[in-house]
């Protein structure tokens, strides 16, 4: 306890000595998005983050989250310093999506409009017309397709199947998935339905099609967050990194919060609701970055130029 505080205290002295300012994601540990609300930075989803970045002064980002969202920070404001804790974060649906093979995947469909994931690479962001996250992706598709335009989609494929039901749009997928949200359990979730029939079931749509169906709130963490708040529910069943319940719990405390189980058949261990990644970061890397600059976060200015096309085009429409 005294030894965190006094870590926090060296990691503040170290921000405002540097100007710098702590973006988390809701992923990240308790520890970290406390301190990044204590000072004056922000916890958030990916698409906030985002935003955030871009309108604050600072001129150090640090951002405690996965690459892609340094990536993000750093393609928008190519001016400011970006630094991570590690740079080995990385997210399963960047990883699974190398940037020449979908661009020749691309290549193959000239007339579609290409868009991607943030949880993609500088590279394939730039190979795109527009890129969403999670809290923004179906009113965008809803867009394109009400103006006639047939969609490449990429690399979520869950993701991307839930918003071609919703918005009939015509698509072709790219084959990703995220580790952590494929393993809830469709089977052992209804179980727990059963045995709690009062409980809202809030599910990220990185889910698959089947724990998705289950749900009653389908959104990005900010939204879920939002469900637990808003509705006159004491009971939620949360199918997203258990990293949220930090938020939630702060922001609900009298709200009974549960795991979507990952358990039951298939699964191959007992919570797997922790991103690998996310995990990485820490009060102790965050302060090695303060102090030495190293993991600072590079992306060419010919490719953050090209990348920062459809993120811009993203955050204009989500004003
Ligand atoms: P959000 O944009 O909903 O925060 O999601 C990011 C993410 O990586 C979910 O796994
Ligand atoms: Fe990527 Fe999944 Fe981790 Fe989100 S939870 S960063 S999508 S691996």
């Amino acid at each position: 306890e005294k030894e965190t505080r006094a870590l926090k205290d060296r990691i503040k002295k170290l921000l405002k000595e540097q100007n710098g300012v702590l973006v988390a994601h809701y992923y990240t540990s308790g520890a970290l998005q406390d301190l990044a609300e204590e000072t004056g930075g922000c916890v958030a989803d990916s698409l906030e983050m985002a935003r955030f970045g871009t309108e604050h002064k600072a001129e150090t980002l640090v951002v405690a989250g996965v690459r892609f969202m340094g990536e993000t920070s750093k393609i928008l404001n190519n001016e400011k310093r970006v630094l991570m804790p590690d740079l080995a974060a990385t997210c399963s649906l960047d990883e699974g999506c190398p940037h020449e093979l979908f661009s020749s995947f691309c290549d193959k469909y000239p007339d579609y409009t290409v868009v991607v994931y943030a949880n993609t690479s500088a590279e394939v962001k730039a190979r795109s017309d527009w890129v969403v996250t999670s809290g923004i992706a179906l009113p965008i598709i809803k867009h394109l397709a009400e103006k006639g335009e047939k969609i490449l989609w990429g690399p979520d494929k869950h993701l991307g199947r839930y918003v071609q039901k919703l918005s009939g749009a015509e698509m072709i997928f790219w084959p990703g998935s995220c580790v952590v949200h494929e393993e809830f359990r469709s089977v052992a979730l209804e179980r727990l339905k059963k045995l709690h029939p009062e409980a809202a079931v809030l599910v990220h749509p990185e889910s698959t099609e089947a724990v998705i169906e289950l749900a009653d709130v389908v959104g990005s963490t900010t939204a879920l967050i939002k469900a637990v708040t808003d509705m006159p529910n004491r009971e939620f069943i949360v199918a997203t990194d258990a990293g949220i319940f930090n938020k939630m719990r702060q922001l609900a405390p009298g709200k009974i919060l549960m795991e979507a189980p990952t358990v039951g058949e298939g699964a191959t261990c007992q919570s797997c609701a922790n991103c690998p990644w996310m995990g990485m970061n820490s009060l102790q890397n965050l302060e090695e970055v303060l102090k030495t600059g190293k993991n600072e976060i590079k992306v060419s200015s010919e490719l953050a130029l090209k990348a920062r096309i459809p993120i811009r085009r993203m955050l204009d429409f989500a004003k």
